[in-house]
């Protein structure tokens, strides 16, 4: 039996090699570097598909610059006409309209959206109070250290608004040449995590 398929094997080689021939140019270099270039562009396509619908708002809305109160910040949570969403972190405001995807209505950060973050960044719990101004002050350190991380990602990401009130604390009028001057580095003297 064995010498019958060994001679056979011998009187024609290539039926034996046909199967690992198979095997081996499915996973031939060549195939292996398309496969990557079609995966890498449909990779690419997906990116472009998402990024046009999310990054991109509809509307450029005018530079808000403002210090607002926990209830006047409420009101930006993305339900008005204009859309605009507002969050704050560590004490100060962001315009994350751009982000609307994330804490618009619907998003899966819309509890953030008109509100102070920096709890439930701070705890991963996507969730925000409705009550008054939180100072914080029972936060431990690891958890503040994460409230300023986060800070950091959105001055990075996103417009500052401006800061987050106090109760009783009186808002900082924002004139048009401050506004120009301070553009880009409008809270840095006096940036928290310093
Ligand atoms: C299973 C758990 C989670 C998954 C899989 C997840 C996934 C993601 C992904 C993929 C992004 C990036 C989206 C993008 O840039 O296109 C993101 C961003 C983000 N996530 Fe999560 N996440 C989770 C939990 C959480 C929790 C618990 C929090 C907060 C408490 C959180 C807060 C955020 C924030 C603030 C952003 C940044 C959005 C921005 O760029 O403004 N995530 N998450």
């Amino acid at each position: 039996m064995s010498s019958a398929s060994e001679t056979k094997a011998e009187d024609n080689p290539s039926a034996s090699y046909s199967f690992f021939d198979e095997i081996i140019s499915i996973y031939s270099p060549v195939n292996l570097l398309l496969t990557a270039i079609i995966f890498v562009l449909i990779y690419k396509i997906y990116r472009k598909f998402t990024k046009g619908h999310a990054e991109s708002p509809a509307v450029e809305l005018p530079r808000l610059r403002k210090d607002m109160t926990v209830a006047e910040l409420r009101q930006y949570d993305g339900t008005q006409s204009d859309g605009r969403v507002l969050v704050a972190v560590n004490g100060w405001i962001f315009d994350v309209t751009r982000g609307r995807r994330f804490y618009g209505p619907g998003g899966p950060y819309a509890a953030f959206g008109g509100k102070d973050a920096s709890r439930g960044l701070a705890t991963f719990s996507v969730t925000s109070s409705d009550k008054g101004y939180d100072d914080l002050s029972d936060l431990n350190s690891m958890e503040m250290e994460s409230v300023k991380e986060w800070e950091a990602q959105f001055r990075e990401k996103y417009e500052l608004v401006g800061r987050l009130l106090k109760p009783g604390e009186e808002p900082t009028n924002y004139s048009d040449e401050e506004l120009e001057e301070t553009d880009n580095s409008a809270s840095s003297p006096d940036k928290k995590n310093e």
